[in-house]
């Protein structure tokens, strides 16, 4: 069976080909016009969308010597995630349905991120936990079966990876600013005098959701009464400690999860996976029952909403994509 899958909730347009769970072709085209503000831009996203879809969809059926008239399914994000983006992936993916007739199914941005963990793990049985991390979530998933996902903590305020990046522009990094941090937190020497950052009391945030706002406080506070010089110079230690911290909070509320439910398998996934310090972290925790996918397919790809498609559909649970995308679940 042959899927399409089409992705543009924020500022990655992505087109890709399935044949069952395996990967025939997965392009992504990340938008650099972000980098100049700092954050994406809701309206250039959009535009840009629109400017490649087209294209870069042409070019994925060509390279793979595969009509339209081949695709089984075509599956497609509608939300959550930018309005207007996601109006451009729905749009386009609702033309060819209607030209063609070929099957659709919408597809929920987090539930592709879950999914993208069974291309390098098809082992993996459900129940299971999932940590997702990424620019726009951070929450913790027990997912029962296809379909079924029951959220057992997010964050109250912003995501891990936009902590990321706010930090990331504080100590003048470009967006997105993930990549620089871990590299950079990863020059640090063992034995050098190591700052500490306050990770959000667990006890005062209910349940096992998150708030990463203070944190990114404290750094803010500490480096607005530092001059320049300082924060170049001590630029290690403090992605080292803010690292640290975010870590130290997503590892022990996933434990917490992983008591409360007996559950012992953990999927990690979204843009955050890809850092190699967390991912330590959480297999020395967990005894190595964490699951991850390859970095670019960490990050969003067309690829891992083709594959909850491919699911959806082997489960009789495809739906019409929805028509009023929102940044909301
Ligand atoms: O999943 P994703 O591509 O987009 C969203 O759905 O949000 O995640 C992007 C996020 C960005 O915030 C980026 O800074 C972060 O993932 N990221 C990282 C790393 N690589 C990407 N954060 C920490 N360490 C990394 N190595
Ligand atoms: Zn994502």
């Amino acid at each position: 069976m042959i899927t399409l899958g089409i992705e543009s909730s924020c500022d990655e347009t992505s087109i890709a080909l399935l044949e069952d769970e395996r990967i025939i072709r997965n392009k992504i085209f990340s938008q650099q016009e972000h980098s100049l503000f700092g954050g994406v831009v809701p309206e250039i996203a959009s535009r840009a969308h629109l400017d490649k879809i087209d294209r870069l969809t042409i070019s994925v059926l060509n390279e793979a010597s595969i009509k339209i008239g081949d695709i089984d399914l075509i599956s497609v994000t509608d939300s959550p995630g930018l309005a207007g983006a996601l109006l451009v992936g729905i749009s386009f993916a609702l033309g060819i349905h209607t030209a063609s007739g070929i099957p659709i199914t919408g597809i929920n941005h987090l539930e592709g991120h879950i999914c993208s963990v069974f291309f390098e793990h098809p082992q993996l049985r459900y129940p299971f936990l999932a940590l997702v991390v990424s620019g726009g979530h951070t929450a913790i998933y027990k997912i029962i079966a296809t379909g079924q996902y029951e959220c057992l903590g997010e964050t109250v305020d912003d995501a891990a990876g936009e902590a990321f990046d706010k930090v990331g522009k504080l100590l003048g990094f470009a967006y997105p600013a993930g990549r620089a941090i871990e590299q950079t937190a990863a020059s640090v020497e063992n034995s050098s005098n190591p700052i500490s950052f306050p990770i959000a009391q667990v006890s005062k945030i209910p349940g096992l959701n998150f708030s990463f706002s203070g944190l990114k406080t404290a750094v803010k506070y500490y480096t607005s009464s530092k001059d320049d010089a300082f924060i170049l110079d001590n630029r290690p230690r403090i992605c080292a400690a803010f690292q640290n911290a975010v870590i130290e909070s997503l590892v022990n509320n996933l434990w917490k999860a992983s008591e409360q439910t007996g559950i012992s398998d953990v999927a990690l996934v979204g843009g955050v996976a890809c850092n190699g310090a967390l991912r330590s972290a959480l297999k020395n925790r967990f005894n190595n029952r964490v699951y991850f996918p390859i970095p670019s397919l960490c990050t969003d790809n067309a690829a891992m909403i083709a594959l909850a498609g491919y699911y959806r559909n082997q489960n009789g649970l495809s739906r019409f994509p929805r028509l009023d995308p929102s940044s909301s679940l």
